[in-house]
């Protein structure tokens, strides 16, 4: 769906670095675009064994929250070029059965934290590519989860406007695609 591989080669990337595993899609693309290192971490370990016979060495999957997995994942990629696909999202008890009682501790909304974590370490990570998916959970002007919110509980959205994302990726080029915003090393000027 995403362009990653063109992303790749275009930006010498040399890994991807993933919150929020599920069954694996965003891994095996990442793998079929030619990613040497994928890293990935998904808060329902239910899924991380599902998926860990079917993944060979290039891939390193951790079954905990991005809150602490992503520091573990940095450490890992520090000497590289990164693409930052974050796609942790919905508490991952409740994406079954909408009444079940919260995830203790879980980030439901995890992206500021996680954006926070990669500027903490990478600051303004101007040699990395993002692709931040499903603003329609995180910034007003995308919103269509009003129900979800209600229903879960969720506060306001992160972000008014993807004006106020982007303003976080001050070296990228930044376009939005299948509802996800994408961010790519400015060329140089
Ligand atoms: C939209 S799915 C990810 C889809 C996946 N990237 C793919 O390509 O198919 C979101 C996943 O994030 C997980 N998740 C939710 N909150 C999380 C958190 N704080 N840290 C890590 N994973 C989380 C959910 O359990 C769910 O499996």
């Amino acid at each position: 769906m995403f362009q990653i591989a063109e992303m790749r080669r275009r930006h010498g990337l040399t890994a991807m670095v993933e919150t929020g595993t599920y069954k694996g899609a965003s891994v095996f693309a990442a793998l079929e675009a030619g990613y040497e290192k994928v890293l990935t971490c998904e808060a329902t370990p239910l899924f991380v064994d599902n998926l860990r016979p079917h993944v060979d060495a290039r891939v390193t999957m951790f079954a905990e929250p991005s809150a602490t997995a992503l520091p573990k994942m940095l450490d890992l990629a520090v000497d590289d070029r990164v693409l930052f696909w974050l796609d942790a999202h919905c508490d991952p008890l409740r994406c079954w059965d909408w009444r079940a009682p919260a995830m203790p501790g879980l980030d439901v909304l995890p992206l500021p934290r996680e954006l926070a974590l990669i500027r903490a370490r990478r600051g303004d990570a101007e040699r990395d590519a993002f692709i931040i998916d499903d603003l329609n959970l995180y910034v007003r002007q995308f919103w269509v989860g009003g129900e979800w919110a209600a229903l879960w509980g969720l506060g306001p959205p992160a972000f008014e406007t993807v004006r106020d994302l982007i303003d976080l990726l001050p070296r990228h080029d930044c376009h939005v695609e299948h509802g996800a915003l994408v961010a790519v090393p400015m060329a140089p000027r």
